[in-house]
């Protein structure tokens, strides 16, 4: 039978390559909607779903046509669309919104194999998580909100190496091949969703240290649509003008190269968009509080509960930068988002009923 609730979920796409901090974007996200999101109790221990009581993250390569055997024979790599199911995607998707429970399949991450599927039941907040959550426009046209992750090629190849060769024993030629490997299709495929985010978070080597080839330090751009409902862009100082700040002095220490803020409107694929940048990293978390006292329509509840959000997965990859940062602002942006749709459909029966 089916399961049929109120019909009130808002869906969040996030896009981008794997490897790019998606999962880390995740458990910030999830913390900030006021739980951190599980895997399913009792399920397949190869599930690629979250859940907490509010959200619901389903990974897209859930929608994996061909497992890995398949697309070695077809000679298709996974950002290729021919390996994935858009129909069923978009299906999927479009009940969940509708408020009707679906049975979701598996793509074992381990195995390289499709398991049999696992019951979504539609959650409140529903993440799509993957490398192609903007490419079909039946389900782009289902998003309540999208994010892309743009890591630059040279952050992104000092991200692999670290955690390949550190920790998977992979040699850097082999990382370096990999990388080549999926270029064309990432290009083709992936990369090309940016245009249609209402949020990019893009990441770029600093430019605080001249010819810096390491990727430790990490000059970011929030990029934020304008004109998107229910979501009014971030801003320094004074909405819409251009500013430039480097807020190292008496409230915060800044080391070695230092840290940069940037802020003001700019276009970005013939949109009009406002972009808050950071270049450099904090010394101290704490003192994070200096900057938000300083930033505009962060969609907090109370004073000071981005850097309390921060203090508290200090461990998290990107912490100390302006990843971690513009992550949990976004975090906050969605929550404000949800709230305001929920209200929206809250009072659409009253404001009927007096017409
Ligand atoms: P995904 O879910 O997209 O595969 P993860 O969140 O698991 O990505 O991150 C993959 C790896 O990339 C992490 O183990 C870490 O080494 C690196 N990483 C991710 N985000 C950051 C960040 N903000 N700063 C530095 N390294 C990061
Ligand atoms: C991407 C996809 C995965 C896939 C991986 C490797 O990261 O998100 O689903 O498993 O590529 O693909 P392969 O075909 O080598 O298994």
């Amino acid at each position: 039978g089916e399961i049929r609730c109120s019909g009130d979920t808002i869906v969040i796409g996030l896009a981008a390559d794997s490897g790019c901090g998606k999962s880390t974007f995740m458990r910030r996200l999830t913390s900030v909607f006021g739980g951190a999101a599980e895997p399913p109790k009792g399920g397949n221990p190869d599930s690629n779903t979250l859940i907490s009581d509010t959200t619901t993250v389903i990974c897209l390569d859930d929608y994996h046509s061909l497992d890995r055997t398949g697309r070695k024979v077809e000679g298709v790599t996974a950002l290729d669309p021919r390996a994935n199911n858009f129909d069923l995607m978009y299906e999927q998707v479009k009940a969940l919104k509708d408020g009707i429970a679906v049975e979701k399949p598996i793509y074992n991450h381990v195995s390289g194999l499709l398991d049999p599927p696992e019951l979504i039941k539609p959650p409140k907040i529903l993440v799509i998580e993957g490398l192609h959550p903007m490419y079909d426009q039946r389900v782009r046209d289902l998003l309540d909100f999208s994010i892309y992750l743009d890591i630059s090629n040279d952050v992104k190849f000092a991200w692999k190496i670290q955690r390949d060769m550190a920790e998977r024993g992979h040699s850097l030629e082999s990382i370096k091949a990999s990388i080549e490997a999926r270029k064309p299709d990432f290009d083709a495929y992936i990369d090309p969703q940016k245009q249609y985010a209402d949020a990019v978070i893009e990441v770029l080597p600093t430019q605080l240290i001249p010819d810096d080839n390491e990727g430790k330090v990490l000059r970011v751009k929030l990029i934020m649509k304008e004109g998107v409902k229910y979501f009014s862009p971030v801003y320094l100082f004074d909405e819409g003008s251009t500013v430039s700040w480097v807020p190292c002095g008496r409230k915060l220490t800044c080391s070695y190269p230092g840290i940069k803020f940037a802020y003001g409107p700019d276009s970005y694929y013939g949109h009009e968009v406002s972009v808050l940048e950071m270049d450099g990293q904090f010394d101290k978390l704490e003192e994070l509080i200096y900057v938000e006292s300083h930033l505009s329509n962060i969609s907090t509840k109370f004073y000071g509960e981005i850097t309390q959000q921060m203090l508290k997965h200090a461990d998290f990859p990107g912490s100390n930068n302006g990843t971690g940062l513009f992550q949990t602002i976004v975090g906050l942006k969605i929550r404000d988002l949800f709230e305001q749709v929920t209200a929206s459909k809250a009072s659409a029966p009253l404001e009927a009923a007096k017409a």
